[in-house]
């Protein structure tokens, strides 16, 4: 693996199929959470430099502990409060706010450390710019070493992995007690802030690419995903309909992507309680926190017994964990 920020990443010149390669990139996760110290030479010797334009608490702290597994230091330093504001567009007039330019600082960052891994959330301001995916891609252009997404302005893969690996460890547990597959629906929540839409559009990338499940994503009329990520789903605006028979059900809210980064709606009907979740097959439910309780998911459904989002959020670090070992393997191969 030569960087880890979209789906294709997962792709090996042996494996050339997205799914096998998800299926054991979570087989390499499952054997982690099993055996955390099973590879903790591994990174030794190795620096992972991590880099902070937005808050965090799981990402960040979830990569540190992988990297600690594998012996490989972690140094976090956090841009939006500690660094010089940088400067991202090519060929810019730098007489505002931003101080240095990528172009400057990436390749001095990729000479301290072996790997990278960023986080820069969108601006929510400009759909086009944001979807450009400019700041990561700079890194990516001037670091010359592997860089790995830990939320960018359109997907958060590190997340998606984790849900698949959440998924498929529950499916394990239950056992091969039925030979369908399972029904796993998206749905949007309210909010009372405009959201990126990077859980949602990875969650649907990576299921997509997946194809173990069934896949229904519903959502308020005004809140289409881009359909890059979504082609392959069924999308309803019929959150009832959507909800029956689900096995599981991943709560998200996101702004609204065609008048971008918008607050339209915020029906609380939306939001999933025990009522409403009566119309599953008895589902579990996921999120990727932080959550607003009792705006985005009631109190009964997270503190209940179908929530995994503690599971989902523990299996964040052998998500990194997988990631950053294939990184390394890559890297001693040169
Ligand atoms: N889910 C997630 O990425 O959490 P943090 O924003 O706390 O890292």
């Amino acid at each position: 693996m030569k960087q880890f920020i979209h789906v294709q990443d997962v792709l090996t010149p042996k494996i050339k199929h997205t799914g096998t390669a998800i299926n054991q990139l979570v087989e390499e996760a499952l054997a982690y959470k099993a055996n955390p110290l099973k590879d903790k030479q591994l990174g030794s010797n190795l620096r992972l430099g991590m880099l902070f334009l937005n808050p965090s608490l799981r990402t960040r702290l979830s990569t540190q502990v992988a990297a600690a597994n594998l012996g490989m230091e972690s140094i976090v330093f956090n841009v939006d409060k500690e660094g010089w504001a940088l400067e991202f567009e090519e060929g810019a007039i730098m007489s505002g706010n931003t101080v240095e330019h990528i172009k400057d600082a990436a390749p001095i960052l990729g000479s301290y450390f072996d790997v990278l891994a960023i986080r820069t959330f969108p601006s929510l301001k400009n759909r086009e710019d944001d979807y450009s995916e400019l700041f990561i891609n700079q890194f990516i252009k001037y670091a010359g070493v592997p860089v790995i997404s830990l939320e960018s302005a359109t997907l958060h893969p590190l997340q998606s992995l984790s849900d698949i690996i959440t998924i498929q460890e529950d499916l394990l547990h239950k056992g091969p007690t039925d030979t369908k597959k399972p029904k796993l629906v998206l749905t949007w929540a309210p909010h009372v802030k405009p959201l990126p839409q990077c859980v949602a559009n990875s969650f649907a990338q990576w299921v997509n690419a997946w194809s173990e499940a069934g896949f229904v994503i519903t959502h308020p009329e005004d809140y289409a995903l881009d359909t890059q990520f979504t082609i392959g789903a069924t999308i309803t605006h019929n959150q009832t309909e959507a909800l029956k028979d689900a096995d599981y059900v991943y709560v998200k809210n996101w702004s609204t992507y065609h008048d971008y980064g918008k607050v339209y709606e915020n029906d609380p009907a939306w939001m999933l309680t025990n009522e409403r979740l009566a119309l599953t097959n008895n589902a579990k439910v996921m999120h990727c926190l932080p959550v607003r309780r009792n705006v985005e998911l009631s109190d009964e459904i997270l503190d209940g017994p179908n929530s995994l989002v503690t599971t989902e959020a523990g299996n964040r670090v052998w998500a990194a964990q997988a990631v950053l070992a294939n990184i390394i393997k890559t890297l001693k191969q040169g």
